[in-house]
């Protein structure tokens, strides 16, 4: 079993990673903590515990995160998510209660109670963590695994020309963590999935179809709030001339939180531009040894998106 720390900005596809986390045997969230991104830090949280309820997982622990970036103004977008974050979803409101301790906190207290344990996962702004690293900085050591969707490496940006929107939202956050995976012993390198990858995974119709099919069709409510929501994710790519299809950047570093062996590594530097005129938010990776400083990071470069959607269809449709 892998237990999981979730830190979400949920958003379409963060809302996929949660269904698919949840229905994955082999998978036990212990806490999701919810951080401004996608939309701000309430619907985010509205939105998750939402989700958390319609997939029977009641007992997990909710935590509120930073209303913010560390230094930068918030911005959100709407635009690709739609005005709740979850595209045309009509969720049923949660009922449940928050956790009294803050993001921060859960992501320091957790790891410490469960040293070695815990696989950390990120598809939001990196905020809660580090702040976390603020508070406890050996916390790269005290995680099994941290896997972070976030950058675009020889790619592309999605935000800027060249910076991807969880390290854009909050470069100064992302920098931090960065930095403090490069103060920690080696071997403790988080994932990175990056644009590069993540943009070559790519919902085509026909397999939410075949979702929809194997989770006993469209009437199912959860099944009809994820299809409505990620319908609003296609229309979006195909409105930014990507044709009518999803890019499943959170779901499939959640894949890779779970099974780590379905994508190929290389391991890099990383640091972020934060003062760049033209290129702030930019993740910058260093393979060769020109800044002198020890692998912080492995990048995810390449899988089987084939493969990724199967499993998608087989373990949601199971669930
Ligand atoms: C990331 O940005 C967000 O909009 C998505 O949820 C994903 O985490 C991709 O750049
Ligand atoms: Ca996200």
């Amino acid at each position: 079993t892998t237990r999981l720390i979730v830190d979400v900005d949920t958003g379409i596809d963060d809302s996929l990673a949660l269904v698919l986390l949840a229905a994955d045997p082999a998978a036990e969230i212990v806490a999701v903590c919810c951080t401004a991104g996608n939309v701000p830090t309430a619907q985010v949280t509205r939105n998750t515990a939402s989700w958390l309820d319609l997939c029977g997982l009641h007992d997990v622990e909710v935590c509120v995160g930073a209303d913010g970036p560390l230094v930068a103004p918030l911005m959100t977008t709407e635009d690709t998510h739609g005005p709740l974050g979850v595209g045309y979803a009509d969720l049923p409101p949660s009922t449940r209660s928050l956790s009294a301790r803050s993001a921060a906190t859960a992501w320091v207290e957790l790891a410490r109670a469960h040293p070695g344990e815990l696989t950390g996962l990120v598809t939001g702004p990196l905020t809660n963590l580090a702040l976390a690293l603020r508070l406890e900085p050996t916390l790269p050591t005290l995680l099994r695994r941290l896997v972070i969707m976030g950058g675009s490496f020889d790619h592309p940006g999605n935000t800027t020309p060249t910076s991807e929107w969880n390290v854009a939202v909050d470069p100064e956050a992302a920098k931090e963590v960065f930095d403090a995976f490069s103060a920690a012993p080696a071997g403790r390198e988080p994932i990175v999935c990056g644009l590069n990858l993540t943009e070559t995974i790519e919902m085509h119709p026909h397999y939410l179809d075949r979702l929809i099919a194997a989770a006993g069709g469209p009437d199912v409510p959860i099944v009809r709030h994820l299809a409505d929501a990620i319908r609003f994710y296609f229309e979006f790519h195909e409105a930014q001339g990507e044709g009518y299809l999803a890019h499943m950047h959170d779901p499939f570093a959640a894949a890779v939180a779970l099974r780590p062996e379905i994508a190929e590594y290389r391991t890099a530097t990383v640091d972020v531009e934060l003062a760049g005129t033209l290129t702030r938010g930019t993740t910058v990776a260093d393979r060769r040894g020109h800044w002198g400083r020890e692998p912080n990071a492995a990048i995810a470069v390449a899988t089987d998106p084939e493969a990724f959607f199967d499993d998608l269809v087989a373990r949601v449709g199971a669930f």
